[in-house]
Parts: structure tokens; sequence; C-alpha cells
């Protein structure tokens, strides 16, 4: 009897750029079967609401527990900079904690820290060897940001990290609800 291995396909649209995947999916990320995770977390690292309280909520307190550690280790997170725990209960392995900018008027560089966000958390995940990584949209909640900006910055970050060789093959962006979907996609078509 032929055993397959039924590996459910992701859903969503994706796009080939230099030769890696940008993918977009509807959803909760905390379902994502991905290397690494990224939550939109903020500077205390001690969880809150939106996807930061349900990635807590779905990993357990083994995560909060590492942010503990980090945060003993090196204070308080900036906005535009990240750390890595372990997924805890979670499918993934990995998650990537960071923080993105509270949307002021657009003069206080929100922008560069949104891709900043975005940079550094897929440099991190690079460092620790990873192929696949989800992100949410970050900042675009309770933080504020335009959807119609954060989009395009999310999108092209992607494409830039992508011109640079690393272990990373597959980006995810796991959107909550259809207007995030739709503004991605949008970016995602422009390309
Ligand atoms: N899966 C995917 N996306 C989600 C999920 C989920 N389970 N839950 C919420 N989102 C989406 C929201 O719909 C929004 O589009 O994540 C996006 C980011 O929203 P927030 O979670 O509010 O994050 P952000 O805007 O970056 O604000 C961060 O909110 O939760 C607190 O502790 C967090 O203080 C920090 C601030």
């Amino acid at each position: 009897m032929s055993s397959t291995s039924e590996k459910s396909e992701p859903s969503g649209i994706s796009k080939s750029v230099e030769g890696k995947t940008i993918r977009l999916l509807r959803g909760d990320i905390t379902r994502e079967e991905v290397d690494a995770i990224v939550n939109a977390a903020n500077s205390t690292l001690m969880g809150g609401g939106g996807v930061d309280g349900a990635i807590h909520r779905a990993g357990g307190p083994q995560i909060l527990e590492e942010c503990k550690q980090i945060r003993a280790m090196q204070g308080q997170l900036p906005a535009g900079q990240a750390v890595i725990t372990g997924g805890g209960n979670l499918k993934a392995q990995y998650v990537i904690h960071t923080v993105g900018p509270i949307w002021r008027d657009g003069s206080c560089n929100e922008e560069e820290t949104l891709a900043s966000a975005y940079r550094e958390s897929l440099k991190l995940a690079a460092q620790y060897e990873l192929k696949t990584v989800s992100f949410p949209s970050i900042s675009t909640g309770a933080y504020g940001f335009p959807l119609s900006k954060a989009a395009p910055i999310a999108i092209s970050t992607a494409c830039e990290f992508f011109k640079e060789q690393s272990s990373v093959e597959e980006v995810r962006f796991v959107l909550f609800d259809a207007f995030a979907y739709n503004e991605f996609e949008t970016a995602l078509n422009v390309l």
C-alpha cells in the first residue's frame, strides 16, 4: 500500500522573488506550520492583546518565561529590533518578537522603523538558518499604522532581503482580516 504523506498545501497567493517565495494567507498566525512566526510585540516583551496575546495564549507560559530572561539580560526591546524565543506549544519552532512603531503622523521615522522590524526579524531568522517565516501585519492594529502604507513596506522589505543570500526560502504574511489581505495583495501585485 503506498503511503503518501499528505502535507496540507498552503492556500493564498504567492509570488517568486529572486528564486524565493512571498506568500499571502488569510488566517490565524498561531496555527502556522513554519520554522518561525513573528510576534507584533511591545517593548516590555511581557505580552499584550492582538497577535501578541494570541501567540502567548497558544504558545503557553514558556514563551513569556524566555521573554523575561531576555528582558533581564538586555532590558526593553526598542521599536525596529527583534529577539527570538522557542515556540512553546506552537507548531512553529521559534517565535521572533519584534516591536513595530506606533503611528503618529508619519514624521517620526515610522516608515523606516517598520521596515527595520521586518528586516531585523528576517536577519534573525537567517542567523538561525531558518527556511520559512510567517509575519502578521505589524503595527497596523493597536499601533495604528495605515495598512495602505504598511503593506508596501512589508512586501518591499522582504524583496530587498531576498536579494542577499540566506537560508530563508519563504516569507509568509498571515492576514487576519479581508481588508489587510487586500492591501497586501495590492502591494504584492505591484511587484
Ligand atoms: N493572527 C494573525 N494576525 C492577527 C492575529 C492572529 N491571531 N490577531 C491579530 N492579528 C492582526 C491584527 O488584525 C492586525 O492586523 O495583527 C495585526 C497587528 O495588530 P496588533 O496585534 O494590534 O499589533 P500592533 O498594531 O503591532 O500593536 C502592538 O498591541 O497587542 C499589543 O502587545 C502588543 O502593545 C503591542 C501592540
